[in-house]
Order: structure tokens, then sequence, then C-alpha cells
């Protein structure tokens, strides 16, 4: 990619029509973003050199989680040097509080969330991808009475932008005594009402409920969010990815901050999404490819065997539009054609990739 990720982008000297990444209000080209972190790096350095443990929380720092906890409405919230991170840290705090003794974690969850439940070294059970079936099958297999189970899973499943039964697991984690763990990397900012993500889109709020997202999809910057109680915040400001790590990149925190604000201001782009969105998926739908109805900004399919599909995306490329041929966490063994839709993208930019498509769909 030799320029900004955006809806042309220039990748290997051509410049493409783009509907790949998480850029969805592309606010990574944003210049408000922009100027914050050229201003931070002038004033505060690249990054402090130091771990927050000693002397590297700067007012910066501060402001981000004050920021990301008035966004999720949570009492408190911490930022952390990754989307990645944020899971790993969140579980471990959830162990440090006692509150389970084993982990049942969708079995296409991302690949953090796994490592995250597997490093708080309690037994993991894997159960089959969004099934309440499985989970309680898997429950009665693994679960010995008065145990208490973590339920963890990605929010919004990223390759076929599908939400997870959260309601569900919520009511089987309040009936055991549970808590419930949700990797939202994909859904906040670009779902429900405030965007807050796949909670609040599917109208649930418990104190079972434990999530980490990440700044660098649809806030346009970088870093990881866990919004909480200050409890729970403290657990994870004392753990070790945050005592253990220098503090994240001013650059980061300042667009972060930018970031955080404009979502949680201008619902207006969410509205533009999710009207893209659905011209999107009427368009698909014309080709005969269907999807959920819903404001979810991707459509994603599979057309053959992995060869084919290659083949597609590369004669798509020839046309001068990149689509993602995705061989990901939950995109089975062939991979699929995945397209995402920014609310940048305009009607035509769209009706010429589904034209395009029409031409080199078999
Ligand atoms: C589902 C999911 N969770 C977590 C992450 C990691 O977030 P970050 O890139 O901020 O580390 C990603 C990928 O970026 C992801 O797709």
């Amino acid at each position: 990619m030799e320029s900004a990720a955006g809806t042309e982008t220039m990748i290997n000297g051509k410049k493409y029509l783009y509907f790949a990444g998480t850029g969805y209000f592309q606010l990574n080209t944003n210049k408000e973003l922009l100027e914050a972190a050229a201003k931070a790096t002038m004033k505060y350095g690249t990054g402090s050199s130091t771990s927050r443990s000693i002397t590297g929380t700067n007012p910066l720092i501060l402001e981000i989680e004050k920021k990301a906890a008035e966004y999720f409405g949570t009492e408190d919230a911490v930022y952390l040097p990754s989307g990645y991170l944020s899971n790993i840290a969140g579980m471990a705090a959830l162990k440090e509080l006692d509150l389970f003794d084993l982990v049942f974690i969708d079995e296409d969850s991302h690949y953090c969330n796994y490592e995250g439940a597997v490093l708080t070294g309690k037994p993991v059970v894997k159960f089959k991808n969004r099934n309440v079936a499985d989970l309680k099958l898997k429950f009665e297999k693994s679960l010995r009475k008065g145990e208490r189970p973590l339920i963890a899973s990605d929010g919004l499943f990223p390759i076929w932008a599908k939400p997870a039964p959260l309601k569900d697991y919520l009511e089987i984690a309040e009936k055991y005594n549970g808590v419930l763990w949700i990797d939202d990397a994909h859904g906040v900012g670009i779902i429900g009402e405030k965007g807050r993500g796949t909670y609040e889109y599917l109208g649930l709020e418990s104190e079972r409920l434990f999530m980490g997202a990440t700044l660098s999809k649809a806030f346009g910057a970088y870093g990881g969010v866990v919004p909480a109680s200050f409890e729970f915040i403290e657990k994870i400001k004392t753990g070790s990815v945050v005592t253990g790590s220098s503090s994240p990149m001013n650059a980061a925190v300042a667009a972060g901050i930018k970031g955080l604000e404009l979502v949680k201001n201008h619902p207006e782009m969410r509205e533009k999404l999710w009207e893209n969105a659905g011209y999107l998926k009427k368009g698909m739908k014309s080709l005969g490819i269907s999807s959920d109805e819903n404001c979810l900004p991707v459509v994603s399919f599979v057309a053959g065997n992995s060869s084919s599909m290659k083949k597609i995306h590369l004669e798509l490329m020839d046309e001068g539009i990149y689509i993602q041929y995705a061989d990901y966490r939950g995109s089975g063994n062939n991979g699929v054609l995945r397209i995402v839709v920014f609310s940048t993208h305009t009607k035509d930019q769209i009706d010429f990739l589904i034209e395009k498509l029409r031409k080199v769909l078999p």
C-alpha cells in the first residue's frame, strides 16, 4: 500500500477503488486526527521511553481514558498499546478478580481472545461458532456443580459480519453465576445508536458483560480500550500488560482522542455507513449474492474454491478494484471474498463495483 487507505488507494504503483480493510469512516486521513497526532508528537515526543508504572502516564493518556469512559458510558476505561492486548489484559483482570473457574470460547474467536483465555491458566473449552446449543452441551460435559463459566467470543465476527448471540450468553452466564467477555474490535464505532458496539446494537446491558475494543478500525487511530468499572480498570492498570510495556506512541493517543470525539459527535457518519451498506447489499442481491438484511457494512461470499476466488480477486484488480480474498479466522478452508463499504464511498463507486463484479463473476 503506497498511500493512506481510503476509497481510493495506491497499491504497488496503481490506484484502486478500495473496498477492504476496516477504515469505515476513513478517519485515518481526517485532517483533525492528523493535526492532533503531529501536535502531540511535537509536544511530547514520539513516545515516553518508560512504562506507565514509572513516569509514562502523560496528560494525553489520562484524557483518552476519560474520553473512552464517556464514549462507552462507563465509570472508567484503560488505554492499551493495541486492541490485541486489550483482550489479553481484560481476561487476566477477570481472573485476578476471581470471577470464573473455566473458559468456554467460540471456536472462531479472534487469536487474541483465544490467547487471552489460555493465558488465564484456567481450563479452556471450545464451542461451535455462535452455537448456543453446542455451548450448553459443552457445559453439560465440562462444568461441574458450583463452577462459574467465563464465556468468551467476538462481539461481531469480522468475516461474515455476524453478531454473536450475546443475549443467550448473558442469560447462561447469569444462570451459572459466570461472566461474558467480548472482543468487539469490529463492532465498536459502527453499530449501536451511540456506536458503543454489538452489545448496544443488541440492546443489552449487564454487570456480567466485559469487553475489549480497538481504536485502529472505525476510530481511525491505534490502540486498545477496555471500558469498565474503577475496580476492574485498576486491575488492568496494575497488571502485567500495562506495567510491563512502554506507554503507547503519543501520535496514536492524540489521534485516538480525536477519533473518539468525532465518532461520538457525528452520528451522521454512522447513518451514512448504514445507508451505504444497504445500497451495497441491494447491488449484491442483483448479482444473486444475498446477505443478512441489516446495517453491517460487509458482504462476504464464496465463489467456487480458493483458486477461483483468487482469480476473481485478480480480475477485479485488473478492472481497478480491490476487494479482499480473506483467509482468516472464521473464513473456512477455502477462504471468502469480502467486500467492505465505508461511509465515504459514493453511490457511483458502489455501482462501478457491482458492474465489474457482474463482468468477472462466473
Ligand atoms: C476481531 C479482532 N480483534 C482484535 C484485533 C486486534 O486489534 P488491534 O489491531 O488494535 O491490535 C483484530 C485485528 O486487528 C481483530 O480483527
